[in-house]
């Protein structure tokens, strides 16, 4: 019986469902897999047991609802907020909000420049963003849905934004400026400071995208490692995207934009008064939002704290220099720029990577694939010191097959998402 079939003949016992769940779900990719490098963040099983509680204890609570009838959620939400603010060492005046995910904070620090450039940095033409090449897709995204233009550079020297380019681009029409701390792509962190510089002379809105790197970066700098500065002590500064269902274990959807001074807020903020049931105000896209999200982010961050974040960074650096160091020791691969967060990509001059990937592919290692230059993007997580080992193993293999003629290519494209 098809799927649909299904539902209009009648409902279907628990029993039968539960099998259903059960097994689609072993055939799915696993998470947790040490053989998986893609975009999965796991801090231990103490941390998934304990987000886990936390996020179903609030199944059913509506996260819109917090200040009404949740008064927990609500208070969860600030106190998350006010740990990323000192994090990201924000002076006070500052204030932040949570969105589901990072598309939803920058699409909601898009339309907080676009609304207050309508009132500081007016412009004649359409409001243009001037962002690096590597700068995430959702930027496009939040542009165009908001009637805005995107002046994204073609280039990335030494794989971070093209500062010439940027300086160049920006005209009268431009009222923000993009920064990466670090950029999905190569995940090397943008020369901040100069894009701050920039913004400050032309009276910009900077933006700092730190949703994959804001609950890792903190704690490289506190570990001794020399970072350009990507937080709010960048006085051109005014947003900053941190996701904390990336590598801050929260569950999804559960994300955070963060705002130089409470007065921004008003950019950000929706309000529609005509509607028979009074007045709806938000600060987000979306309206309904689930409770668990936040409620796994607070747990989590109360129970690693900073030192059991620090300690989770420092093994995934360690983990990334033996992946970086092995990799570097095969003839023919470079790794792509230096990265100094926990992901970061690699390719070759002189072979074909793509039938590299495929190899490994086959050989049971997931991973993301890059297409500019071709290459293979590696996302650290707690248990990969463990493979690093086996990893080069079979990636020496495979480029030795590639150098024998033995590996052919028949590469699939490499997609970010369907
Ligand atoms: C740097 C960066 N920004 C934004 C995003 C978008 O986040 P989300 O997939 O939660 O919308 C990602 C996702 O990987 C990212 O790496």
């Amino acid at each position: 019986m098809n799927p649909p079939d299904d539902f209009f003949a009648g409902a279907l016992p628990a029993v039968a469902i539960r099998v259903d769940l059960e097994k689609a779900r072993r055939e799915d990719h696993s998470w947790k897999d040490p053989r998986n490098l893609r975009a999965s963040y796991f801090a231990g099983d103490d941390v998934v047991q304990l987000a886990t509680e936390a996020f179903t204890s609030y199944l059913g609570k509506n996260a819109l609802y917090g200040a009404l009838a949740y008064p927990s959620l609500r208070r969860y939400e600030t106190e998350v907020v006010e740990i990323l603010l000192r994090l990201f060492q924000a002076r006070p005046g500052a204030t932040g909000s949570l969105t589901t995910g990072g598309t939803e904070s920058i699409f909601m620090a898009v339309k907080t420049a676009r609304d207050w450039a309508r009132q500081h940095h007016p412009t004649a033409g359409t409001p243009t963003l001037v962002v690096p090449r590597t700068a995430h897709a959702a930027f496009s995204k939040a542009a165009d849905l908001l009637g805005l233009r995107v002046q994204r550079m073609t280039k990335s020297p030494d794989f971070r934004a093209d500062l010439d380019g940027m300086s160049r681009a920006i005209d009268r029409d431009t009222i923000m400026i993009v920064g990466s701390a670090p950029p999905y792509p190569y995940g090397v962190v943008d020369p901040l400071p100069d894009i701050a510089a920039l913004a400050d002379r032309h009276g910009l809105w900077m933006h700092v995208d730190a949703c994959v790197g804001g609950m890792v970066l903190p704690f490289v700098r506190d570990l001794g490692h020399d970072l350009p500065a990507f937080d709010f002590a960048l006085p051109s500064v005014a947003s900053v995207s941190i996701d904390l269902h990336k590598y801050g274990y929260a569950f999804h959807g559960c994300s955070a934009l963060l705002l130089r001074d409470q007065a921004l807020a008003e950019y950000q903020r929706y309000q529609f008064d005509a509607w028979p049931v009074g007045s709806y105000t938000t600060m987000n896209f979306i309206g309904s939002r689930g409770g668990g999200p936040v409620a796994s982010a607070w747990a989590v961050m109360k129970y690693l704290g900073f030192s059991g974040y620090r300690s989770r960074v420092a093994n995934m650096l360690e983990a990334k220099r033996k992946f970086i160091d092995g990799i570097r020791k095969i003839d023919g691969l470079e790794v792509f720029g230096a990265p100094q967060g926990t992901h970061f990509s690699f390719g070759s001059p002189s072979l074909d990577i793509t039938v590299v990937a495929q190899e490994m592919s086959q050989r049971g290692w997931s991973f993301a694939r890059q297409v500019d230059p071709p290459g293979m993007l590696l996302l650290m997580n707690g248990f990969h010191v463990a493979v690093v080992d086996d990893f080069l193993r079979d990636l020496d293999e495979a480029v030795s097959g590639v150098k024998a003629g033995r590996l052919r290519a028949d590469p699939g494209p490499a997609v970010y998402t369907v």
